[in-house]
């Protein structure tokens, strides 16, 4: 069967390296939900959107047996060479069928704006019956600060930057009535603040993860915009020389009902 395979986020790609220097708290604060999912040896589990496969080892040495999905070709070249089964694939048509046990994903469903309920309905093909889906992404108000600031930056040079914005950043509400629709039983649900320490400032930050809207600015103008966002961020978001960035989660379990 032919596989489609859409391009990340637009104009948002990944370098492992880079990633791997601004961006590692991604799965290390992503750790903990590993303990929501409970991963028990001999488990089939897809990770959707693996990145660069770091939690996704961590689901192997658990005894499971491990797909990871990923729409970057860089990111799945980055989790083979740890050794594992790491597939492209786009989040949004997803080629499994009632094959795992479980679907875990950290950090990956908020770049799958264009078609939330496509991602959920692809869980829910992917999953057994009674299979569940354990996931954290950025939820409503996630970032706030961060994507207020570039927006304005971007309108202030007559640049659309919602056309630009590649996140999808739900309520809770939302969620659950999305997940409720594809068939799932929602066990536990939460929206939670987490303000993060970043490793550098805001300005590497966005170099990492919002290529997207920077992308729409000529090459010349974009280290001022860095700068601009920076400084008008600088008073709410960094003390003492420690950014922390104003992250809000969007965690839950839910179960895919057996057929009735
Ligand atoms: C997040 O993981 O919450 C996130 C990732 C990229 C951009 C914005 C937020």
């Amino acid at each position: 069967m032919a596989v489609r395979v859409s391009a990340p986020a637009a104009g948002q790609t990944w370098d492992p390296e880079a990633y791997a220097r601004n961006a590692r708290f991604v799965a290390e604060l992503g750790a903990p939900l590993l303990d929501w999912l409970e991963p028990r040896p001999g488990e089939r589990v897809l990770d959707l959107g693996c990145g660069d496969g770091a939690l996704t080892e961590k689901l192997v040495a658990a005894g499971c047996s491990v797909v990871g999905a990923d729409a970057s070709p860089e990111f799945v070249a980055a989790a083979r060479a740890r050794g594992l089964d790491a597939r492209l694939a786009d989040g949004q048509a997803l080629p499994f069928a009632a094959e795992f046990d479980a679907v875990f994903s950290n950090a990956a469903l908020h770049w799958m704006k264009r078609d939330p309920d496509a991602v959920l309905a692809g869980v829910a093909r992917a999953l057994k019956p009674g299979g569940r889906f354990v996931a954290e992404m950025g939820g409503a108000g996630n970032v706030a600060a961060i994507r207020g600031a570039l927006h304005e930056a971007l309108a202030r040079r007559g640049i659309d930057a919602a056309a630009a914005d590649p996140w999808f950043f739900p309520t809770a509400e939302d969620y659950r009535a999305r997940l409720q629709a594809a068939g799932f039983e929602v066990r536990r649900l939460e929206l939670f603040e987490r303000p993060t320490p970043l490793p550098g400032d805001v300005a590497a930050w966005l170099r990492t993860f919002a290529q997207s809207f920077l992308e729409r600015l000529p090459e010349a103008e974009r280290a001022t915009v860095l700068d601009e966002v920076q400084e008008t961020l600088r008073p709410r978001l960094s003390k003492g020389g420690q950014w922390t960035a104003d992250y809000v989660r969007l965690r839950f379990i839910a179960n895919k009902k057996a057929a009735t």
